[in-house]
């Protein structure tokens, strides 16, 4: 999603701006543009596609000033062209803009009624618009902020700088996040601390209806009231986190490799490995005693949590109710405010987690997080943080995001199997041993699939579709693979649990569709393998992703077979994600897409 950032320096910005963007580049976008005040004038330069093009502006017209605002735009309202791309300059105000305003036609009527002409086909104009509107009315600048803060409504995280006044940027949240920056002499704003991690550790966060006024030596802070508010500061984490590639092609790569060594961080907040037990989950959320648990999240984050399912239900005999977030927040569920929520996502930013979040707190019940960014706005409004310890994950597909998810809630659901009783302290000790052994198990994986599975990958790279298969948890990952496939190499994929199979798509099966079943030797392989019988009866091609004993004890001819460690149920899915990751990279690799940035696509998806 869009990114933002600004500086209110001592020297030039330009060149700082475009850094900082840089690293919110795996949010996702299409355009970029950066603006900046100098003598007295306000200037930008703005540019389609990626940063190398704004760069290449910024080299042939350089852009002096100490203070300016940039913007990576991930178009909603309006192609990415450049002509739509922020910031957006009216009578010498400057906006940049990440989030929807929801009643600009409204406004924009209004204000085209008095006279306005647009130049864009964003909602984000009218901000520039209505800003420029009050000014010409005689309001002051903070004034004409606040008035237009209490015009608009959806979400927004807001950068404005006013040609008048070289040394104050001003900035506003509504939803997506905004941190500021405490520099020396100097003052910086970023939709994430990644982003100012470059310049400053010391950053606070704006909550929803913060708005802020940010000179050189430091900002002041009002509510949606225009009464002054004081948010912490804090010390992010974010610096001491190396974003680079390391020696590898894509941050997806590299992430990919990277989850024995993250898991291992993961599991050792939640495992006592010497005691052999899952640590007690202290605090709000009591589960030996809740009735249910409800669990929403998005895209991938959501498949980590359908997983969880299996294992809660399995190891501690709670029901849960599960949807995905767009879903959940609408359905209007009836919730017992005694049973307990999770909420799991990357970014902590989700606005459909959030909005399902806020949900659940409306009917009462204990909020819990599964986060990767610890300071993000899920994690704070939730009573209960389960942090997955995966590290920036800047590949746009999530790779070690998800198996930390997973890591984080099969301890949990461990854990509360325990606290009520449904499984024995010596089958927690088994279960202790079998995640204990993961990280392990994952490197040996790494170090040997490489060379099959790139030689498949050539060969998927031509195809149009992809059905993937599997039985228990398997059925998550299966949809997670194709969700991985068709989002890096662009190739239509679909998940279905294998014994849907007969009841639809079994119609597509034909010579030119690769089927992937997942089924490891457990208690479902026989009735996965009828499944894949009835795919070779159609001539299907069937790679089959299983372990020594599976391989061993299935007779059919198969396209490829992807031989795994024989492991425990528990640690399938996390083993398995290895394969389905793999898969998706190199085939979009020998496709030449966009690995990390893929089209279209978003990291951290702040609306609707
Ligand atoms: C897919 C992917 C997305 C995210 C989803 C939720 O690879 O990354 O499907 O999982 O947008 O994002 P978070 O986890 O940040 O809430």
């Amino acid at each position: 999603m869009c990114g933002i950032v600004g500086i209110v320096g001592r020297e030039a910005v330009a060149t700082r701006l475009v850094d900082a963007l840089k690293r919110l580049e795996y949010r996702g976008y299409d355009s970029a543009g950066v603006a900046t005040i100098d003598g007295g004038r306000l200037d930008r330069r703005r540019a389609e596609g990626k940063l190398v093009n704004l760069e290449r502006k910024l080299a042939e017209t350089p852009l002096p000033g100490t203070i300016g605002i940039a913007h990576t735009r991930w178009a909603t309202h309006g192609a990415p062209t450049e002509a739509n791309a922020h910031p957006h300059f009216v009578d010498g105000v400057a906006v940049v803009h990440n989030g929807i305003i929801e009643n600009f036609s409204e406004i924009k009527d209004e204000l085209t009624a008095g006279g306005a002409v647009f130049a864009t086909q964003t909602d984000t104009e009218i901000v520039a618009q209505l800003l420029a509107k009050l000014r010409r009315d005689g309001f002051g600048r903070r004034e004409a902020m606040h008035k237009m803060l209490k015009r608009v409504t959806g979400a927004y995280a807001l950068a404005v700088i006013f040609e008048d006044d070289p040394s104050t940027i001003m900035a506003a949240r509504s939803g997506p996040p905004l941190a500021i920056g405490y520099g020396d002499g100097e003052m910086f704003l970023g939709s994430d601390a990644i982003a100012l991690s470059p310049f400053t550790n010391e950053i606070s966060y704006l909550i929803d209806g913060d708005w802020a006024v940010i000179g050189r030596d430091g900002a002041h802070i009002f509510d949606l009231d225009g009464n002054p508010v004081e948010r912490p500061r804090q010390v992010s984490q974010a610096a001491s986190y190396m974003i680079d590639k390391g020696n590898h092609r894509h941050f997806m790569e590299k992430e990919i490799y990277e989850q024995p060594e993250v898991i291992s961080r993961a599991l050792a907040s939640y495992v006592d490995f010497l005691a052999g037990r899952i640590r007690p989950v202290a605090g709000p959320i009591d589960f030996a005693v809740v009735p249910g648990l409800a669990i929403s999240a998005c895209g991938t984050a959501y498949l980590a949590g359908l997983v969880g399912k299996y294992w809660f239900e399995r190891y501690a005999r709670l029901p849960v109710e599960i949807d995905v977030a767009s879903e959940f927040r609408y359905r209007e569920i009836p919730l017992n405010p005694a049973s307990a929520a999770l909420f799991i996502s990357q970014s902590g930013e989700t606005a459909d987690t959030l909005a399902s979040l806020r949900y659940c707190r409306e009917a009462g019940l204990k909020i819990g997080a599964v986060v990767n960014v610890r300071e993000s706005t899920i994690a704070r409004e939730s009573d209960a943080v389960f942090p997955i310890l995966a590290g920036p994950e800047i590949g746009v597909a999530s790779t070690k995001a998800f198996t930390c998810q997973l890591s984080v809630l099969a301890s949990l659901a461990i854990s509360a199997g325990r606290a009520r009783g449904t499984i024995s302290e010596a089958e927690e000790k088994e279960l202790v041993r079998h995640l204990s052994e993961m990280p392990r198990i994952m490197s040996r994986v790494l170090n040997t699939i490489q060379p099959t599975i790139e030689q498949l990958a050539r060969e998927l790279a031509k195809c149009r579709d992809v059905l993937y298969l599997g039985r228990g948890t398997s059925y998550p990952l299966a949809m997670e693979g194709a969700l991985k496939l068709k989002e890096i190499s662009y190739i239509h994929a679909e998940g279905y649990a294998a014994g849907e199979l007969k009841h639809g798509p079994i119609a597509l099966i034909d010579e030119n569709m690769p089927v992937i079943v997942i089924a490891p030797h457990d208690r479902f392989f026989e009735k996965t393998v009828s499944n894949m019988q009835e795919v070779a009866a159609r001539g299907g091609r069937i790679i089959f992703i299983t372990d020594t004993r599976g391989a061993a004890a299935s007779k059919l001819a198969t396209m490829a077979t992807i031989v795994m460690p024989d492991v425990d149920e528990l640690i399938t899915p996390m083993i398995y994600s290895l394969p389905i990751q793999l898969l998706a990279y190199h085939t979009a690799v020998f496709m030449g897409t966009d690995v990390d940035q893929p089209r279209n696509l978003a990291k951290s998806v702040t609306v609707e």
